[in-house]
């Protein structure tokens, strides 16, 4: 990669092609203490307010600086290494961690345990990168008592306040409206589907669990999704494809959102999954269409709840299990609440807050 100039033209070469970069884009970068505030890095001046045909007068490079002239009087000196970070076009804190699929072989976790300074540590990091790589991670030791949970999710980032509150409890209770507050088993699926955004990671913490049964289990949505892209394309074609329409509805609110049960980004990858066969409508199509929808979504149940991609595992009294609610599918197996208490708290937080955080934690210690 190579910033070359010619006839006061700024050029971008990265080796196998040469382009100019836009004069206006040098311009809105100028950085000097007039143009650019040091602590936000956020500009002092509207660029929407500047005439677009601004050009250069003079540009020259020395010590890696590139210094331009602009016709409007502008003097800049732009730090080369800094544009050449810009070519990548991606966030690459984020978007280059790469997914690890995973299914019932997992066996190789690792735990982490909390401490007090964790949310400032490296800790924090290692953390971060497994919850991404994983689509989960878990944290042993985390104090249980005065909604602690809470206090973790605000340390990462912010909680995500629903109409259930900031904090759900999860424990068996007399006319439920939920299932999840029952010992039945709960099937795998993704949390609120029908909410605009449905919450990105659900953080569920053990407070306390005395019975045997109980088990939580996972699977990892992009796996199942992966594998029926390669051995059913028809089915995977149409659950990309179709929106089907969920829905909550309790005496305070009615939620509804339609999306496909695989979603795809717009290079056509994984982006999400939703499930949960008790809320979802199809509409009405044409009865073939129909007809390859229902054997598509039996397949994929069938998929999510086979033993082979399915993980489960006891929490335990501290655990606490950070889990992508956008990739992963989450269930618990039957319990008997005759044994003693199952107690445990959840919450959820937004990519932002754990977005934010890896940055952060990068930036602080060099990573
Ligand atoms: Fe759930």
């Amino acid at each position: 990669m190579k910033i070359e100039l010619n006839n006061n033209k700024v050029f971008f070469n990265n080796g196998s092609s040469v382009e100019e970069i836009h004069p206006f884009w040098l311009r809105e970068r100028a950085n000097g203490e007039k143009f650019l505030d040091k602590g936000t890095q956020q500009r002092l001046f509207d660029p929407t307010s500047l005439n677009v045909e601004i050009g250069i007068k003079k540009a020259q490079i020395k010590n890696q600086i590139l210094e331009i002239d602009f016709n409007d009087g502008v003097n800049s000196k732009l730090n080369i290494e800094s544009i050449a970070q810009e070519f990548n076009k991606k966030d690459n804190d984020i978007h280059s961690i790469e997914k690890v699929k995973w299914d019932s072989k997992l066996k190789t976790i690792k735990n982490f345990e909390f401490k007090q300074d964790l949310f400032e540590s490296k800790d924090m990091f290692n953390i971060l990168m497994s919850f991404y790589k994983y689509g989960f991670v878990i944290i042993k030791k985390v104090p249980t008592q005065d909604n602690y949970l809470v206090k973790f999710a605000n340390s990462i980032g912010s909680v995500r306040r629903t109409n259930f509150g900031e904090h759900f409890n999860v424990k068996s209770i007399p006319n439920p409206n939920d299932l999840a507050y029952t010992s039945l088993p709960l099937a795998p699926h993704t949390d609120n589907p029908y909410r605009n955004p449905v919450p990105c990671i659900q953080i569920l913490h053990c407070i306390i669990n005395e019975v045997k049964g109980g088990f939580s289990t996972l699977v990892d949505g992009y796996t199942v999704s992966e594998i029926l892209k390669k051995e059913n394309p028809e089915f995977y074609d149409i659950l990309t494809k179709v929106k089907v329409r969920f829905k909550f509805i309790d005496k305070d609110v009615v939620l509804e959102d339609w999306s496909e049960l695989i979603k795809l980004d717009e290079n056509k990858n994984f982006k999400q999954v939703r499930f949960s066969p008790r809320l979802d409508y199809v509409p009405i199509l044409e009865k073939k269409e129909l007809d390859l929808y229902y054997k598509a979504r039996k397949k994929i149940s069938d998929l999510y709840n086979s033993a082979k991609f399915r993980i489960e595992f006891k929490l335990e009294q501290g655990d606490l299990l950070m889990m992508d609610n956008h990739r992963l599918l989450h269930g618990r197996t039957e319990f008997d609440v005759n044994e003693g208490s199952r107690f445990l708290q959840g919450c959820y937080i937004e990519f932002d807050s754990t977005e934010g955080k890896l940055r952060h934690i990068k930036r602080k210690f060099n990573l």
